[in-house]
This record gives structure tokens, C-alpha cells and sequence, in this order.
């Protein structure tokens, strides 16, 4: 069979679909504005963290991106069965459960493989709709489901728009007594046509040493072909990167995340500066995080509380992160659930703020200092936006978080300060505060 036959799928998967429901837009909110410090001095916003379910929300994007994003990276839940739980508190990287606790992650559990199909196939036809002509799309699965994905996007973006199946294979400990190890995942990459960008020359790398001496001791050794050892070479479509384990300083706590080295080789090959890359389940924000630092533009969807905090706190603390939004839908809960107490104190054109104590609404545990995470200033509030314009972020294993903050104004008046707090749980709490100064 000739290349060119495979355009068409020649094998479809047919499965207990339910009705196909039409897919209704999310009524996207803009919820803040984000300025991480340093203030970069381009201040256009190149990010947007949206907390949502992503059928609605790839919906609701479609009027501004249809065909516009460069590269998607989708790690959906794969069919385990299993339900997640993220790990939060100080230590959580440690064996004995001392100090840290778990919180609801996400569910991979489905009624049967169908309704997982159910849900896989429209948010896979939405993402090859808001792909760019070069675009290419990376769908991270693993044994469990990744041969019916195959057939789902065969369909969508035909057989011939494969270009690798990826296989991820890392090591780490397994209970498995009763047949090998299961240790790899299988990325399959598809581009919506033939002319993608593909820059084989930013994810070089080194040849083994076995075969640099082979070729130096003997050039004829590639039958006549000398490979510049110099430059390296392309990677194989086999990756070796290590799991995110314990005490990886990349570890969030959130179940499930991907090594960032892994996302820094897809971003490099499959997009360049400046492109919009997106990731519609995005865990804990790792490609986001990855292409922010890479400076590509970027848009994170996830309705997990833990994952949308995970995610901003590690955008907050990426090296060069320029200015971003976060976006909630209509069908968010959004109240704030935790109380604030704050002391204000000012003397001429000075504040300074400091947080007395934070506490649950409800009877939820909460420890403080312990569980605040993240905390910011919106120094100059005006109206229901707010803009995150200093923060103080716990970083992923700092027992340490500064708990006050001062600022300087450059002209008098009236500002209302306005101080938003989240706990390890993904909650948030609002305090709100007027200061007047004199000239
Ligand atoms: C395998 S995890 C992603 C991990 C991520 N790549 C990382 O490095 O942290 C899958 C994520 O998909 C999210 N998810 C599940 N269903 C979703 C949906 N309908 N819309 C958006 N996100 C969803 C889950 O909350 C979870 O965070």
C-alpha cells in the first residue's frame, strides 16, 4: 500500500456513542489581571489561565482562535479508572505523611471505555479546529487508551497527519508482579497539513559516545555518510526523561505532572516565539509554564481548584513570565471562602500590609501560616478587575512566606488597596482597605 492511499482512515473505531449533544460556549470572565515582578516593561498580556471545563471553553474561544493556535499539548486523563488526589502542606515530597494531606485532584473515572470516547472525541475535534494551518497537536495517553485515540484522530485529521507516535519512557518502582513493568506513555503527534513547523535544529542533541568513537576511529563507518557530530543529532521518537519524583525541585504536589523537560522539547520543535500555544487539561500548568519561559503566548484550561492555583502560583514564580489574565466561566464557583486579617499601616506616602491571620468560612482545617500559598496586592483597586500587582508566593518546598509587603505611592490621593489570599485547597479570600494620601 502506496503512502498517498493512507488520506482516508482505512479502519474506524465505531463505539456506544450517546447523543451528540451540541456543545455550548462558556460565558468566559475576565476575573484579574496578573503583573509578575519583575514589571515587565511590555505590558501587553501573553497568557490567559482560564478555570473551566474545556468543551465549553474551546466553544467559547472558537469566535477569537479559531485556526489561530500553533501548537496544543492535551494530557487528558487516560482511561486509568483511578480518581486523583493532589498533595498539599510543607513536605509533601516526604515518605512519612507528617505535615502534608491530599485535596481532590481529578477523576479518571468512566461509566465504561465509551463514555471516555464520549468525552475525548469532541474536545479532540474542537482542539484541530482552533489549530493554525502549521499547527500541530500532541496528545499525551498511555496502554490504556492511546490505540483508540489513534483511530479518533485518524479520523479527524487523517492517517496521513501523523507525524510520530512518541514514546516517553522513563522508570520508577511498579507493583506489577504478573507481566513487565509499565513504564512508558505514547505521545502522538498530528499536524493539521502538510506544511508545519517542525525546527529540528533547536532540539539537537548529542550522539551517544559509543557512536562518536565509532566515527572518529573510523569515518567510513556510515557507509560513506559522516554525521556532523558537532551539530548532534535529531532526537529518535523514543524519549528517556525522568518522572517528576519526589524532591524534583519542579514538583508541584499535583497528581500526575509531566517533567518540564519533556514539554521544553515538544515546544521547541513544534513552535517559535511569539506562537500561541495551548493545553486545555493543564494539570498543575506545566507546558504553560514552560512555553511562558520559552516566550511563546499561551492558554491554560482546567476546572480543578488545585490545578488553577497550582498553575498561577508556578506561573508567578517562572523566570521572565510578562504580564497575563485569569478567566473563569459563569458556571465557576467563584465565591471567596476564607476570611482575612489584615493590618494596614501607613506613614507619608508609604503602606505597608500585613497579614494577621487567614480562616476558613466552613469547618474545612486550615492551618495558618501554613496552608496560605499565595498572597497579592492590588494597590490602586478600581474597579472588578483586580490587578495582581505585588505578590508573595510560597514556592513548592519553602517553609518560609513573608507576610507583610510595603509599597510606595508617587502622588496623592485616594486608593483603595485591595489584598487577595488563597489557601493550599484553592480557595480565596478578599480584603479591601481605603488610604488617603496628602501632597
Ligand atoms: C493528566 S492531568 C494533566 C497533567 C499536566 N499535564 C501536568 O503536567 O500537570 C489531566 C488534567 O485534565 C483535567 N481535566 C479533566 N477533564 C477536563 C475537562 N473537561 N476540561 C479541562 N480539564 C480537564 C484534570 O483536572 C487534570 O488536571
Amino acid at each position: 500500500m502506496t503512502r498517498a492511499s493512507h488520506r482516508k482512515p482505512f479502519a474506524r473505531l465505531e463505539w456506544d456513542r450517546s447523543s451528540d449533544a451540541k456543545l455550548k460556549p462558556a460565558e468566559l470572565q475576565l476575573w484579574s489581571e496578573a503583573f509578575p515582578e519583575p514589571i515587565q516593561p511590555n505590558t501587553a498580556f501573553q497568557g490567559r489561565i482560564i478555570h473551566g471545563e474545556n468543551a465549553s471553553v474551546m466553544t467559547a474561544l472558537l469566535d477569537e482562535f479559531e485556526g489561530q493556535i500553533d501548537l496544543i499539548y492535551a494530557d487528558p486523563p487516560f482511561l486509568t479508572g483511578k480518581a486523583y488526589r493532589a498533595r498539599i502542606g510543607q513536605g509533601e515530597d516526604s515518605r512519612a505523611p507528617k505535615s502534608w494531606r491530599t485535596t481532590q485532584g481529578f477523576h479518571d473515572n468512566w461509566s465504561d471505555g465509551a463514555a471516555y470516547l464520549d468525552m475525548l472525541f469532541p474536545r479532540l475535534q474542537l482542539m484541530h479546529n482552533l489549530l493554525s494551518e502549521s499547527g500541530t497537536l500532541y496528545l499525551h495517553l498511555d496502554w490504556h487508551a492511546s490505540a483508540y485515540a489513534r483511530v479518533l484522530m485518524d479520523e479527524i485529521f487523517g492517517p496521513d497527519r501523523l507525524i510520530n507516535e512518541i514514546v516517553w519512557v522513563y522508570h520508577g518502582p511498579s507493583p506489577i508482579r504478573s507481566a513487565f513493568n509499565r513504564k512508558h506513555d505514547t505521545i502522538l503527534a498530528y499536524t493539521k497539513s502538510k506544511e508545519y513547523t517542525f525546527n529540528a535544529d533547536d532540539v539537537r542533541v548529542a550522539y551517544n559516545p559509543s557512536t562518536i568513537k565509532t566515527f572518529k576511529s573510523s569515518p567510513r563507518a556510515g557507509f560513506g555518510k559522516q554525521p556532523d557530530l558537532e551539530r548532534g543529532k535529531v532526537p529518535e521518537d523514543w524519549w528517556y526523561f525522568p518522572v517528576v519524583a519526589r524532591l524534583h525541585k519542579e514538583r508541584t504536589g499535583y497528581p500526575t505532572q509531566k517533567p518540564e523537560a519533556l514539554l521544553e522539547r515538544i515546544i521547541l520543535a513544534s513552535s517559535n516565539p511569539g506562537d500561541l500555544v495551548a493545553d486545555f487539561f493543564s494539570g498543575s500548568g506545566t507546558s504553560v509554564s514552560v512555553a511562558a519561559r520559552l516566550k511563546r503566548r499561551w492558554l491554560a484550561c482546567d476546572p480543578a481548584p488545585t490545578a488553577f492555583t497550582t498553575t498561577y502560583r508556578r506561573l508567578l514564580m517562572t523566570s521572565g513570565v510578562e504580564p497575563f489574565t485569569l478567566w473563569k466561566t459563569a458556571d465557576t464557583h467563584n465565591e471567596p471562602a476564607l476570611d482575612l486579617e489584615v493590618q494596614i499601616t501607613t506613614n507619608e506616602d508609604q503602606v505597608e500590609v500585613r497579614i494577621e491571620t487567614i480562616s476558613s468560612r466552613d469547618s474545612t482545617e486550615l492551618h495558618f501560616p501554613e496552608d496560605l500559598v499565595l498572597w497579592e496586592v492590588d494597590w490602586s483597586h478600581e474597579n472588578e478587575i483586580f490587578q495582581s500587582q505585588s505578590q508573595v508566593i510560597r514556592s513548592w518546598r519553602s517553609e518560609e512566606l513573608s507576610l507583610q509587603l510595603q509599597h510606595q505611592y508617587s502622588s496623592a490621593g485616594v486608593y483603595e488597596i485591595r489584598i487577595r489570599a488563597f489557601d493550599s485547597l484553592g480557595r480565596y479570600g478578599l480584603f479591601s482597605y481605603k488610604v488617603q494620601f496628602k501632597q
